[in-house]
């Protein structure tokens, strides 16, 4: 599907953004493996989070979706799910292959959970997912005992790739340094810790989303945090409890920057996930210049959340790189786009991983950026961005990737003319509603 955005005048709105996308994957999972039932209220309902119910399903886990009637602000339903948990041991051996999408989140994650269990299971996803690393998953895994095969691709030699069959069962503890900071790879051990006899130990180069620790301690799992460092005890039962996900930054991010470069616009987003693990991009947004305010902060289950307003602002160039990167990583292309509003020149470096993404995101925000007459520059670990070059709508592609596809039609809201974006249904992987929230901010309905 192809989808047309044209310059904005004004935005204005308040509204809510669809719930958590890394909390919701942990809610399922960690609300699968507990005793007793879990409700889990502000779920989002999009392709990646399903798939991680599917996947659960066939792992013989009940789960079903409530729509109660109330509404968001944006009119949408809010989603509840009943998950009745299996308890660490009640998992069953799947009849079929099960099918992670295009979320890394699923593989990755369910990827330590089914190293634990004493059935063969096999794990695959769509043709992007099946291009991205697994090895930093599999070989700790296979530290611990389990047994994981992949496919190996000619061009990366000793890397190894979904799909994956991996036999588990008899895991024993490890400290483990992890090579990368990922979030999804800590979690993945974290996960597989609990079917251990004992502490698992896992460092981090750098500090990554928390998640994973602040759900499996709100389900009473014994964890132990030092700075960079995560412990966890391994078989003990986690009891069920209710969770409330807060809106996605993530995809906030998307509409906080539409704020910040339409002119007169000014737009209230409630209820965003605040947590400082992920809260990088609005530390940089405001370093550039942006007039960005957070309000009403509340905790619930170690997740921090508010309501965050932004208004047109003239934005400034700066240089990020080092420990903030894990922080914002999910971000950066819309913080390219931000950059193309800035006066002066935006160096962003660290951000390698950006390559083994959905896709190549530097290669293709790059593509999109310039395909609209943006000045940017690929570099080996991120991006060199010349603001203040004026803009021209253009046909671009999404590469099918759900972050681009939203950064271009935000892009598109700043440049002149009409902007054409190539398989934009690609969004519903992480943001359903999307172009109606837009389409809203444009009315300045409220
Ligand atoms: C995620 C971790 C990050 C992020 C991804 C979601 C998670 O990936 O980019 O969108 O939910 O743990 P990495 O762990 O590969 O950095």
């Amino acid at each position: 599907m192809q989808r047309k955005v044209t310059s904005a005048r004004r935005l204005s709105g308040i509204i809510s953004v669809p719930g958590d996308k890394s909390i919701s994957h942990r809610a399922v999972m960690i609300g699968a493996l507990a005793e007793g039932t879990t409700e889990i209220e502000g779920f989002l309902a999009s392709a990646d989070c399903l798939h991680t119910c599917q996947c659960l399903r066939q792992l013989g886990v009940s789960i079903e979706r409530e729509d109660d009637g109330s509404r968001n602000d944006d009119g949408c339903g809010k989603d509840k799910l009943i998950i009745k948990g299996q308890g660490l041991w009640g998992l069953q051996e799947p009849a079929e292959i099960l099918d992670a999408g295009n979320s890394g989140t699923t593989m990755r994650l369910l990827t330590g959970i089914l190293a634990g269990q004493s059935f063969t299971s096999s794990i695959t996803g769509d043709a992007s997912l099946c291009r991205r690393p697994m090895e930093r998953v599999a070989v700790p895994l296979q530290l611990m005992g389990a047994r994981i095969t992949g496919t190996q691709l000619s061009r990366h030699q000793g890397g190894i790739y979904a799909p994956l069959i991996i036999s588990g069962g008899n895991l024993q503890p490890i400290s483990y340094k992890l090579p990368i900071a990922s979030a999804q790879v800590k979690s993945a051990l974290l996960l597989a810790g609990l079917y251990t006899p004992g502490w698992t130990e896992i460092l981090e180069p750098v500090v990554t989303r928390n998640h994973t620790e602040l759900m499996l301690e709100a389900f009473g799992a014994q964890l132990e945090r030092e700075g960079q460092t995560v412990r966890i005890k391994g078989q003990l039962p986690l009891k069920a409890r209710k969770v409330t996900i807060p809106g996605d930054l993530s995809s906030a991010a998307f509409l906080l920057v539409a704020g910040l470069i339409v002119p007169d616009s000014r737009i209230v987003i409630k209820g965003v996930g605040l947590n400082p693990t992920r809260s990088g991009i609005i530390e940089v947004l405001q370093a550039m210049g942006a007039k960005l305010r957070i309000t009403d902060q509340v905790e619930i289950a170690g997740e921090l959340r508010g309501t965050i307003e932004v208004e047109s602002s003239s934005l400034h160039g700066l240089s990020l790189g080092g420990e903030i990167i894990p922080r914002l990583i999910d971000e950066l292309p819309i913080l390219a786009v931000a950059s193309l509003f800035a006066c002066g020149v935006t160096e962003i470096r660290d951000a390698q991983e950006l390559k083994v993404k959905e896709s190549n995101r530097l290669q293709a925000i790059c593509a999109g950026l310039t395909r609209l007459g943006g000045q940017v520059e690929e570099l080996d670990d991120g991006l060199l961005i010349r603001g203040g070059v004026p803009l021209q709508g253009a046909v671009c592609q999404s590469f099918g990737d759900h972050r681009i596809a939203m950064a271009l039609a935000i892009v598109a809201l700043g440049a002149k003319g009409e902007t054409v974006i190539e398989d934009a249904e690609v969004v519903e992987v992480s943001f359903p509603g999307f172009w109606s929230l837009l389409d809203q901010l444009r009315s300045g309905a409220e």
